[in-house]
């Protein structure tokens, strides 16, 4: 993959919250791609973060696409929701999703992107079906929940198959990476044929700032 035309989304997750629109605005102008938002509930993740609200008051903010990684049970019964509120994308776990394919198909009749979401311990195989309904793969190099983990350097093997998958079967499908990327991880999961990064504490929770840290990302990759 191109260095160059490596995709960054900034995860809120790790942003400071009294001040998210100025951080946004302030990831828009340092060159990102999209924002993720990561929205937890307690049940599917150990973890309750953000909903609704905040993506219908961050879509003024920016023009940047608003990515929006589920990691709810049920997924279905808030589709609408999001995209009302501004969601681009939809991206939903594999884990999470009873049925994958209607949830997929859902979110393409809305008229928006659809990601599917593999965990660390689920294997690469079971997108095999799904890829060709897919607009997006996301793989989590960490466990879902929290920021600030570790990256799981056992996930690159599984990067570099999606990648070979995915050149075989729908080459225009992204793939993107989330969990621990920081400029040590985002070299191998591009080596290993990522096209999208994730980064939240090593974005927003550098004291040099946003601007700093995506320098430094982007360097990372040359
Ligand atoms: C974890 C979330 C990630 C998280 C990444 O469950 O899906 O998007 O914000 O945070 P870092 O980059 O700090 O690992
Ligand atoms: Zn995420």
């Amino acid at each position: 993959m191109d260095r160059k035309s490596i995709k960054l989304a900034p995860s809120i997750l790790a942003a400071d919250f009294a001040r998210l629109g100025e951080q946004v605005i302030e990831a828009e102008k340092a060159g990102a791609d999209r924002i993720h938002v990561d929205v937890m509930d307690g049940h599917f993740v150990p973890n309750i973060s953000i909903g609704v609200p905040i993506v219908q008051s961050l879509r003024p903010v920016t023009r940047l696409p608003l990515e929006i990684h589920l990691m709810i049970e049920e997924p279905d019964r808030y589709l609408e929701a999001f995209i009302e509120a501004g969601a681009d994308s939809l991206l939903v776990h594999q884990e999470g999703a009873v049925n994958l394919h209607r949830t997929v198909q859902h979110i393409k009749l809305l008229g928006k992107r659809a990601g599917v979401v593999i965990n660390p311990a689920t294997p690469a195989g079971v997108l095999e079906e799904i890829l060709p309904d897919a607009d997006l793969i996301l793989v989590m190099t960490v466990n879902p929940g929290f920021g600030g983990q570790h990256f799981l350097h056992g996930t690159l093997g599984k990067i570099r198959r999606i990648r070979q998958l995915i050149d075989q079967v729908k080459p225009e499908c992204e793939l993107e990476v989330d969990g621990g990327i920081d400029a040590l991880s985002a070299r191998l999961v591009v080596e290993a044929g990522a096209g999208v990064l994730v980064a939240g504490s090593s974005i927003f929770g550098v004291p040099a700032g946003v601007t700093r840290a995506m320098e430094h990302l982007r360097a990372s990759l040359k």
